[in-house]
């Protein structure tokens, strides 16, 4: 039975960047839930997939060091641990990792038609549809089951799971692998990061809850890896039931054992972690009023969808964060979602006579530290809310 636990306010899409400030902008009311019964962790507002990933999504992992880093490491991984023979991505973005692989061999999956136009281009072939059992469908009338199906951030994105599983199974032959990395749950939790819940993931998922998803489909998780992507990911590795060829890993037992040690089993946990995100948000205020109070100079880094959570359950406005930075095209010279406040294009002169940055994008902390030395070498000082809310001294 799904248990409420914590309620996150009145939130804007998450990644819908308005060219003008609207103080009517389309909200919903963004409430947790945990199913005592799957484990799963659950947003309870569904909004129809189309008004989310169209043609102007604007995400694109290739403007990050670290995604094309993590993809290509893994593209080497799975060639050598898998060799698979043909290979298809739900969810292929920009085609940041399909682009490892040979374009005979691969089959890429990108409903938003902004991001699919850029892998047909270089010659993937490029399905623009959402991930379902009529596309899977459609793709068994044209093409063989497929050995390797990798889906990365996607997944979580979709609200029926047992069509993504089912569709997910029929297409997959029975040796095949089953590849999908998500935030984790775990060090969400850990590190009372509630942003990584907005409209666009439905779900955040545990290796118990993703577990006890698979067993309806008769498949397993034989393996699990951290990572440090995205705030603290992992990354399954699934099998049919029936394939031996490989081996579970103690890696899985390992996950879920730490898992229940820390009580992702136990809805007093998320109870916990409401307190938790309530105080961060006190928190959070604080720190920002005070250093405003003193005449600081506020802006924010990264216009992340995690950065629309923050800003609109803190009810945080331009009276504290005069701007953010952000790389990504799309996003600049628009607003952050609810918000009056702007995204100007980075370029390192808008540092200049700011004293705190506002870490939106606090999951590439190492890569943003790197990038600003300078910033920090003449005094500049970062701000995150993870695991509480303070001023970053390295
Ligand atoms: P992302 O990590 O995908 O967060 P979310 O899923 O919450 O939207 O987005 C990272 C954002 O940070 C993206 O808009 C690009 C931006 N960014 C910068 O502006 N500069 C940087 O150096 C890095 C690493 C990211």
């Amino acid at each position: 039975m799904n248990k409420f636990f914590l309620n996150l306010g009145s939130q804007p899409l998450a990644n819908n960047y308005l060219n003008k400030y609207f103080k009517k902008q389309i909200k919903y009311n963004l409430k947790l839930y945990f199913n005592n019964r799957t484990n799963l962790v659950s947003i309870s507002k569904r909004i129809p997939s189309k008004k989310m990933f169209n043609n102007k999504y604007p995400y694109k992992s290739s403007l990050s060091k670290t995604m094309q880093k993590s993809f290509l490491d893994l593209s080497f991984e799975i060639k050598k641990r898998f060799n698979p023979k043909f290979f298809l991505e739900i969810g292929s973005n920009d085609g940041t990792l399909i682009k490892n692989f040979p374009k005979n061999k691969t089959i890429a999956i990108e409903p938003c038609s902004n991001l699919a136009k850029i892998t047909k281009k270089r010659g993937y072939k490029t399905y623009s549809e959402f991930w379902d059992n009529k596309l899977v469908n459609k793709l068994l009338k044209k093409h063989n089951k497929v050995d390797l199906i990798y889906s990365a951030n996607t997944l979580t994105h979709i609200s029926n799971l047992d069509d993504v599983f089912s569709s997910i199974n029929r297409l997959l032959c029975d040796e095949g692998i089953l590849i999908i990395e998500d935030p984790s749950l775990l060090e969400c939790i850990k590190k009372v990061s509630y942003d990584q819940f907005y409209n666009e993931h439905i779900y955040v998922f545990s290796a118990l809850s993703v577990q006890n998803i698979l067993k309806k489909f008769n498949l397993e998780i034989f393996d699990i890896k951290n990572l440090n992507t995205h705030g603290g990911s992992l990354r399954y590795y699934i099998k049919k039931k029936k394939n031996n060829k490989f081996k579970i890993h103690k890696s899985v037992k390992q996950q879920l054992k730490i898992e229940i040690k820390f009580g992702l089993d136990k809805l007093s946990t998320y109870r916990k972690f409401a307190k938790l995100t309530l105080k961060s948000k006190t928190k959070l205020l604080s720190l920002l009023k005070n250093l405003k109070i003193s005449g600081k100079k506020i802006i924010g880094y990264g216009a992340t969808a995690k950065a629309t959570t923050v800003l609109n359950y803190c009810k945080i406005d331009d009276n504290y964060i005069d701007y953010f930075l952000d790389t990504t095209p799309d996003k600049a010279n628009k607003f952050m979602p609810g918000k009056k406040i702007k995204i100007l294009k980075y370029k390192k002169r808008l540092l200049t006579n700011v004293d705190y940055i506002f870490l939106g994008a606090w999951n590439f902390k190492k890569e943003i530290f790197i990038k600003e030395k300078k910033f920090i070498k003449n005094g500049g000082k970062f701000i995150t809310h993870v695991p509480s809310p303070r001023i970053l001294l390295k």
